[in-house]
């Protein structure tokens, strides 16, 4: 555990913890767009360091080699004890749609091939998700049904964004071969029931997959206590750079593989490793292990902040919080709200150097096209054009939230909303 030095309020902080990074306030723009992507964190920076130059093939047995078979052995550990699981049960991915991809092609193709092993009549398996998952999940299964590969259902969400877990029971059918849910919804922060689909899908020998992307570095994440068979992980939302991410797939789960090729990764995913980003991955998620609570708590202090002084600035009814009203069911990091009166991209554009977020509905030459996620919790048309999603860090600070709100609110007194 690092030192906790001491802060101004006296209270104990851990190092780095709600420090200003350079890079988060570039020109004067405030960051609050942490779901997108975070900034990569100094400690994992440092880490990675030593492997711009370091070039050895981690497969190489000489002494090139072997600094970097030891750093991506290392990043394996640290990523298996952030969740719980073995580092033989952790394989490395260029990306968290890849590792989303590669459950559901592994999962269908490993049920196909049972099929034929049994019987001479062509199987199309059966998979089960919500319908307010990531694109990488619900694009990879329409394409995936296009071309005759499986067949999906996508059980529907109450209006805070939650899928009920017995309905996720009831569409698993006979074929169904797989379950892939999100442990909490990117836009709003909905937290899904994911250990209670689990333990009902395994009933039925059905395999579950969870993408934990946004939760990891914002609320505990456990594959022994979630009970899943796979679990994507994303580097990028949780201090390490992009374009790198894993999959968990528990001990004895068969699934067939996506890239073939060399025999990395224990043989089931081909391609030569990205030491530099795997050593800052490692790093990120021993960041995460040693300071998830105190994170968290950081978070939810500011985004609490936030919120109430968005309401507060607001006139009665004119802002509406989307996502968990019971704040155990939502990301302390994520705030989405919708402000009645104003067009959130506009806003966002008009700000786009001084404040950085995201909103709920994308502006095009059509008009104005709003999420798939807040349609499908029925969002009112008016607080979905206006809802903005603002999402917090370990880098945010108090001046990074006042910034946002005063940035807010003068906007929407400019648009008549006061
Ligand atoms: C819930 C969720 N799943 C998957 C992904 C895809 O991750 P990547 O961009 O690394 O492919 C994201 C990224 O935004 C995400 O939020």
């Amino acid at each position: 555990m690092p030192a906790a030095a001491a802060a101004s309020d006296g209270a104990p902080r851990l190092p780095g913890l709600g420090e200003p990074l350079p890079y988060c306030d570039q020109s004067g723009c405030t960051y609050l767009d942490y779901n997108a992507t975070s900034p990569i964190f100094p400690e994992v920076a440092e880490e990675m360091r030593p492997f711009l130059t370091a070039f050895g093939n981690p497969s190489s047995g000489h002494a090139f080699g072997r600094p970097c078979r030891d750093a991506v052995d290392l990043a394996r550990r640290r990523v298996a004890a952030m969740v719980g699981a073995e580092p033989d049960e952790i394989y490395f991915t260029s990306c968290g749609t890849e590792a989303d991809a590669w459950a559901i092609w592994g999962a269908v193709m490993a049920a196909r091939k049972r099929h034929s092993a049994s019987s001479s009549t062509p199987v199309v398996p059966h998979v089960v998700t919500s319908c307010i998952e990531h694109p990488a999940v619900l694009e990879t299964l329409a394409a995936y049904e296009a071309q005759g590969l499986l067949t999906y259902m996508a059980v529907p969400v109450d209006s805070e964004g939650r899928v009920s877990a017995a309905d996720v029971a009831a569409a698993i059918r006979d074929d169904t071969c797989l379950v892939t849910l999100m442990h909490s919804n990117n836009e709003v922060g909905s937290l899904q029931p994911v250990a209670d689909v689990a333990a009902a899908a395994r009933q039925r020998g059905v395999l579950v997959h969870c993408d934990a992307a946004q939760s990891i570095g914002k609320v505990p994440v456990d594959v022994q206590q979630l009970g899943v068979d796979m679990l994507t992980i994303v580097g990028h939302k949780f201090g390490a750079p992009k374009g790198v991410a894993a999959l968990y797939i528990r001990r004895g789960v068969a699934i067939e593989r996506l890239l073939c090729g060399g025999g990395q990764e224990g043989g089931r995913r081909a391609g030569t490793e990205n030491v530099l980003l795997l050593a800052g991955l490692g790093k990120a998620a021993d960041l995460v292990s040693q300071e998830l609570p105190a994170t968290a708590a950081h978070m939810r202090a500011l985004r609490d902040s936030l919120q109430s002084q968005l309401l507060a600035g607001l006139p009665a009814g004119a802002a509406r919080i989307n996502g968990p009203s019971d704040d155990a069911q939502r990301l302390p990091n994520t705030l989405s709200i919708g402000i009645k009166g104003i067009q959130a991209s506009a806003l966002l554009a008009e700000l786009s150097e001084q404040l950085a977020a995201s909103a709920g509905a994308a502006c095009h030459s059509g008009g104005q096209s709003v999420s798939a996620v807040l349609r499908a919790m029925g969002v009112p048309h008016e607080h979905a054009l206006g809802t903005l999603r603002l999402s917090v860090g370990r880098h945010s600070t108090q001046r990074d939230v006042d910034r946002a709100v005063q940035l807010i609110l003068e906007y929407a007194r400019r648009q008549g909303v006061a």
